[in-house]
């Protein structure tokens, strides 16, 4: 049971792999009280949430429920903010994040932290599309003007990705994983799933050494070749690399993704961005994360952790 003088912590997408982890190291911690908002209060996850001793509370993380965020957000000190996978041509996230933050700021919570990506428009001049980046770049802008201690964590590629959107299939014996980077550049992956917490966590502890500042999370940074050599060693499985680079590899090894080509487009767009420009911009602190947090999995952890063996896993509530 957490001590009721602790300072109450809002976690926005609680259930989401992202918000699980920042619930359960808010809690572990002992410092903070957490409240948890989601949809549905009686899925598993959510029960889940609140045996673990969050107090949830039902609210979409979705536009137009301004003011049912803003009653989520009252008596607490801080707050985690993140948006969900919005699709193309959607600026939904564009506009929720900006609620959410709204929302915060009108309920009297000190300190928010958004989890948010670079500004891949600006960073690019306008020669990428990658508008899930920018959207959240342009949230993190409009924070910045808010009267409100803030702080942003940008998570690397997720690790869940290759198991939960674009799985392997199997080819004769081969199990065969297409990657939309190429095989031999190196890029920063995280398991949102353990590492977000412990960085939101530092964050919220120390607001004073963190106001204003962007800082990446970390697990590894490793090429497809890397991941797949790793996948190999530790499932015992023949694999190969395929390229999803262009738009008719990607769709060649995901037609389901067919239906939405401006979803090909920001996917493509996304990974030529990392080659060209690197995820991260230059001068972020890209060690921050494993100092805090020296037991962030590495893909090879990650691969173990889960016992993953090339089906696809879903990380949604159950
Ligand atoms: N994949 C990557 O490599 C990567 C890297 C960096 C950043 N990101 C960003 O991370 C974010 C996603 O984080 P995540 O993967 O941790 O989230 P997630 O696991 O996909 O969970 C999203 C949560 O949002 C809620 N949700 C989903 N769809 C919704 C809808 N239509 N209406 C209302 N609520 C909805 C659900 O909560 P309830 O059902 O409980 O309400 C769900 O738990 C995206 O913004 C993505 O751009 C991804």
């Amino acid at each position: 049971m957490s001590d009721l003088r602790a300072p109450l912590a809002v976690v926005a997408g609680a259930t989401s792999k992202q918000g699980r982890s920042v619930v359960d190291s808010l809690l572990a911690s002992g410092d903070f009280r957490v409240r948890a908002l989601t949809r549905d209060p009686h899925s598993a996850q959510a029960r889940q949430l609140s045996a673990r001793g969050a107090e949830v509370v039902a609210v979409p993380l979705a536009r137009g429920h301004r003011r049912q965020l803003t009653d989520a957000f009252r008596s607490a000190q801080a707050a985690f903010l993140m948006t969900p996978p919005v699709a193309p041509p959607s600026d939904d996230e564009y506009v929720l994040g900006c609620e959410l933050a709204d929302a915060a700021v009108e309920a009297g919570v000190e300190h928010v932290v958004f989890s948010t990506l670079e500004n891949v428009d600006e960073r690019t001049a306008g020669r990428h599309y990658a508008p899930h980046f920018t959207d959240k770049a342009r949230v993190a802008e409009h924070i910045r003007t808010l009267p409100v201690t803030h702080t942003f964590v940008m998570l690397s590629f997720f690790y869940t990705n290759a198991l939960e959107y674009y799985p392997p299939h199997m080819e004769g014996d081969t199990t065969v994983l297409p990657f939309y980077l190429p095989e031999h550049v190196r890029a920063p992956f995280v398991d949102p799933t353990t590492a977000t917490g412990p960085a939101v966590l530092e964050v919220l502890s120390r607001p004073d050494s963190y106001r204003g500042v962007s800082l990446p999370i970390v697990g590894e940074f490793l090429s497809p070749g890397e991941m797949i050599e790793i996948y190999s060693r530790v499932t015992g499985q023949h694999a190969e690399y395929r390229d999803a680079t262009s738009r008719e590899g990607l769709v060649a090894c995901f037609p389901e993704m067919d239906v939405n080509p401006l979803l090909v487009d920001e996917t493509i767009g996304m990974a030529h961005y990392a080659v060209e420009y690197g995820y991260f911009a230059p001068g972020r602190d890209v060690q921050w994360s494993r100092a805090i947090d020296p037991t962030a999995r590495s893909w090879e952890q990650f691969l173990r952790a889960t016992d993953w063996r090339g089906g696809r896993m879903s990380f949604a509530r159950s």
